[in-house]
């Protein structure tokens, strides 16, 4: 990690004592760490504390002149491969959702053309409110990555989520960042990962779709990007920008996905995360249908099927990729129909989860590995988590 550094900004909360221990993890690391310690950061710690730690100065104002002219403000928030807000207050995370730019952290934050980590740290009455949690959802949406604070005591007394992730979670998480993907389990190993809904067009303004937001399959191509894969991400319609480091193709139909898909082949890996619409109108019009009724009630619709995208690319002969994942979006009977599933899509491993609450759209999941020999079950977390827990699993079916 010798030629690897971030740029970590204190915000103001008491855990930010703890981000002094987490610049001298990263030292060990061999990540150089630059620091910005806002206002309310220095009520907490003191620069020369930070520097000293850091063996670097430390940066506090916007409109400081020896700041500006060692490094500009924009050059700062570039000349870095992470930015690490740590801890993330309640109050940056809101300046930088609203994309205020009014002290030099949230400047730096919407200047960056890096990869931004949050490490949210507060009460939680704080943590828990809805402008937070919106706050949240939103920097997710604009490819913020949000780690899920701890749940425990707090120093104000009281109890429940919004403590700061243990030191060594952070670190952790942040290397995992800077790893460099030439040197990662699966460099040399191609992938596609299809994502998000299929849009069936109706005519030329209504469709039918579903409401898949492409969030676990955009998180499972950037994890295997991570791991060193070349990946293709093949995504319908979804709300989350083209993530960086992989290569992107847009489709909207499921006939489009699976010739977007053939394209990509030959891989080593095929991940269908994607909610491909089973079935698509059979005669779509090339004119806006009419909202008429006849003395009959509403005309019929007719359908006629999509081609099965798993079941295809794992029935291929000579280009069928070696592993050939598939997901389960089941609302009753997870595990079973997914072993069913398994069987008749010819695919390797069935990700089960239950969709019967709020998994499609929402941030967090529950799956269990199906595989020919047996279940594993994975308890409930963050879609980033599920995608990093399963890439880890595929990168290890290539080690044996
Ligand atoms: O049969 P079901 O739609 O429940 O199967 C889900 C799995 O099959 C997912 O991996 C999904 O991406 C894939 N699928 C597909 N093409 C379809 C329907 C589903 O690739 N037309």
């Amino acid at each position: 990690m010798s030629d690897k550094s971030i740029l970590l900004i204190i915000g103001g909360g008491i855990a930010a004592y703890k981000s002094l221990e987490l610049t001298r993890e990263l030292g060990r690391s061999g990540v150089r760490t630059r620091c910005i310690l806002t206002n309310g950061g220095k009520e907490f710690v003191t620069p020369l504390t930070v520097s000293a730690l850091t063996g670097e100065k430390v940066f506090s104002e916007l409109f400081d002149l020896d700041d500006e002219a060692d490094m500009g403000h924009i050059q700062l928030s570039r000349s870095t491969d992470l930015v690490v807000v740590c801890p993330a207050t309640a109050d940056l995370m809101a300046k930088a959702t609203a994309g205020l730019a009014n002290d030099l952290a949230s400047t730096t934050l919407l200047a960056t053309d890096k990869p931004v980590l949050m490490v949210p740290a507060m009460n939680v009455r704080m943590w828990e409110h809805p402008a937070t949690q919106r706050n949240i959802r939103q920097l997710r949406l604009d490819g913020v990555e949000v780690m899920e604070p701890d749940v425990g005591d707090m120093a104000c007394g009281e109890f429940g989520p919004g403590r700061l992730p243990e030191v060594s979670r952070i670190k952790d998480e942040i290397l995992d960042h800077l790893a460099r993907p030439e040197d990662g389990p699966l460099s040399g190993k191609t992938a596609i990962v299809t994502a998000g809904p299929t849009r069936e067009a109706l005519d030329p303004v209504r469709y039918i779709s579903n409401h898949s937001s492409g969030k676990q399959g955009y998180a499972i191509a950037t994890a295997l990007a991570r791991l060193g894969a070349d990946v293709t991400l093949v995504s319908g319609p979804t709300a989350i920008p083209q993530p960086s480091g992989m290569n992107f193709v847009q489709i909207e139909t499921a006939v489009e996905m699976l010739d977007a898909v053939k394209k990509g082949l030959p891989s080593d890996i095929f991940v269908s995360v994607a909610a491909v619409a089973d079935w698509r109108p059979a005669e779509p019009s090339d004119i806006k249908i009419k909202a008429k009724t006849t003395k009959d009630g509403l005309g019929a619709l007719s359908l006629v099927e999509n081609p099965d995208i798993l079941k295809t690319i794992s029935h291929l002969k000579g280009k069928r990729p070696k592993l050939v994942v598939g997901f389960a979006a089941e609302t009753n009977d997870v595990e079973n129909h997914a072993q069913g599933k398994l069987e008749r899509k010819g695919c390797d491993w069935i990700v089960a989860n239950d969709v019967s609450g709020d998994v499609m759209g929402g941030s967090e999941n529950e799956i269990a590995l199906v595989k020919r020999d047996g279940i594993e079950r994975l308890p409930r977390m963050d879609k980033a988590a599920v995608a990093q827990n399963l890439a880890k699993r595929i990168a290890e079916s290539f080690e044996s």
